[in-house]
């Protein structure tokens, strides 16, 4: 690789997966955490997202359990009350600076039922406004749905080609991008189905990042665990979804990946880092595994903030209490 960045995001990439460091995914989309506020009866527009996010970025502490942190476009072009832009700000209390870079999940022509995720028309300038703007590293979100005939390899080929373009993409300019193939637990697939899905989305997403000559000592891959969808008739325990989740890691994913952080994809809290844990007190392991959670770091403390700057202090305890168990979960733990 030839990017001038290589140390760089060599560097930053082992800052984010350093021990007992995680990463808190706030990247929402507006209408995304518009559909989070309104159930909760919050009013959103630009202010009050702000004023969410600043609460959860100044939470006393947060750079002890925390290494990054995923930022929509919105907020990185946002300050925090006094007027430091928030990347500024984040830097000042030691915590990297994340920018979600797709632009969503789009349906996959001929292929009902899937989606591809676009972005990449012009990334190029844009991670360059990013890098300038401060930002140190990327997410791009594939998402993969588990159905009758689904997924299907169009849709999963397709979509490896995006992250993998979008991950060289960021490594030129200076990004250590975090690749992220979500297969849903929506519906009632089995376990099984899970795994098997999980297994081919990973290969081929690593087939396309090797033919897009992607330096994965230089990125972290963000995957779904592999469980029972939310509405399946058999629920595994802790441990069978933690040793799956692992075998089908240790099977598919190269050692000279920088770590894994893994999204929490709809399940309770406490049940995401209980499954971190169990994964980390398994066996020794080629890379760290840790957490870059969205809703299970910041469901409980919106449920207790809901807009009202009178509950931010109570917010960002419940906010630094998550941040620590997932730290915990997040170093291995081997008798
Ligand atoms: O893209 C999804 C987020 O970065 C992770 O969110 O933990 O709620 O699945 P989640």
């Amino acid at each position: 690789m030839n990017s001038e960045f290589q140390a760089e995001l060599v560097e930053t990439a082992q800052r984010l997966v350093s021990p007992g460091k995680g990463i808190l995914a706030a990247d929402e989309s507006s209408p995304t955490l518009t559909k989070r506020f309104e159930k909760l009866s919050i009013v959103s527009n630009e202010e009050s997202r702000r004023n969410w996010r600043e609460m959860l970025f100044s939470a006393p502490g947060l750079s002890n359990w925390i290494s990054g942190t995923i930022l929509y476009d919105e907020t990185i072009r946002q300050s925090v009350s006094g007027g430091r832009p928030f990347a500024e700000f984040l830097s000042d209390h030691q915590i990297i600076t994340g920018i979600k870079v797709d632009t969503g999940a789009k349906p996959l022509a001929g292929h009902p039922g899937e989606t591809v995720t676009e972005g990449l028309d012009g990334l190029t300038q844009r991670v360059d406004e990013y890098y300038q703007m401060g930002a140190r590293f990327a997410k791009w979100r594939a998402v993969i749905h588990i159905g009758d005939g689904l997924p299907t390899t169009g849709c999963i080929e397709a979509n490896a080609h995006a992250l993998a373009r979008y991950a060289k993409i960021c490594q030129m300019g200076g990004l250590v991008p975090i690749v992220e193939p979500e297969v849903l637990m929506d519906g009632d697939h089995s376990m099984e189905m899970c795994y098997a899905a999980t297994e081919r989305t990973l290969q081929s997403t690593f087939s396309a990042l090797r033919n897009q000559r992607v330096l994965l000592e230089a990125m972290i891959l963000k995957p779904s665990m592999v469980l029972p969808a939310a509405d399946s008739p058999s629920q595994a325990s802790v441990t069978e979804v933690a040793q799956q989740s692992v075998t089908c890691y240790l099977r598919n994913v190269p050692a000279s990946v920088a770590g894994i952080a893994l999204l929490s994809g709809g399940q309770p809290e406490d049940v995401a880092t209980a499954h971190l844990a169990a994964m980390n007190g398994l066996l020794r392991l080629p890379w760290p595994i840790t957490f870059s959670f969205g809703r299970a770091l910041q469901d409980g403390p919106m449920r207790i903030w809901k807009g009202q700057a009178a509950n931010s202090d109570a917010a960002q305890k419940a906010l630094i209490q998550l941040s620590e168990a997932n730290s915990t979960a997040s170093v291995p733990n081997l008798d």
